[in-house]
């Protein structure tokens, strides 16, 4: 007798996980929303890289003393193999942090904790991260345009918060 019942309640349990975030800061439904759409902007990763970047140093100037290069106008920009290279190590790090670490909290943890390391180093802030993370969410939305829902809103704020959070 045991059985079903046990079976009636991880059915219980399934139903309230896909609504309720977990310690990724995500419900499941808004994970499933977010790595089917980074498959789709994992597509054309330099690409999209590339324009965040410049869309990023076109409203945020002050961040290219940041970057080893800061020289030229922001249109310029867009042609610099140093801020490429950048954005894709940035696009492939959320990549990672999606495909695998959203269903992998432990790993999605030990990522962030690395990347916090990294950044703090670099006078990194949380403020400056949620910059660069604002830029990120209004692109691929944009850009994502059909496949654009209110789950998939909730799924990039909340996966840019676990992020951010990682920076207090
Ligand atoms: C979602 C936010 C961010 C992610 C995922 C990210 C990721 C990365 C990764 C993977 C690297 C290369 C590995 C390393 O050197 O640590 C890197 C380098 C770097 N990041 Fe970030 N970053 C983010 C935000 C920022 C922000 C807001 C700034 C400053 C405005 C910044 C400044 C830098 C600098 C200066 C480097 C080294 C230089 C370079 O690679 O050209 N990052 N970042």
């Amino acid at each position: 007798m045991s059985g079903p019942a046990s079976l009636v309640g991880s059915d219980e349990e399934e139903l309230t996980n896909y609504h309720t975030p977990d310690e990724t800061g995500l419900t499941k439904s808004q994970k499933v929303a977010l790595i089917a759409a980074w498959s789709i902007v994992k597509k054309d990763l330099v690409e999209h890289g590339r324009n965040i970047f410049v869309m990023f140093f076109e409203e945020y100037p002050q961040y290219l003393d940041y970057f080893d290069f800061a020289s030229g106008s922001a249109s310029e920009l867009g042609e610099n193999r140093s801020l490429h290279a950048h954005a894709l190590n940035v696009m492939n790090f959320i990549g990672t942090l999606i495909d695998y670490g959203l269903n992998d909290p432990a790993l999605l943890k030990c990522s962030l904790v690395k990347l916090v390391r990294n950044h703090r180093k670099r006078n990194v802030t949380k403020e400056d991260v949620g910059a660069v993370g604002g830029v990120i969410m209004r692109y691929c939305l944009k850009a994502l345009e059909q496949h654009r829902t209110k789950t998939l809103e909730e799924a990039f704020g909340a996966f840019l918060g676990t992020v951010a959070a990682a920076f207090d």
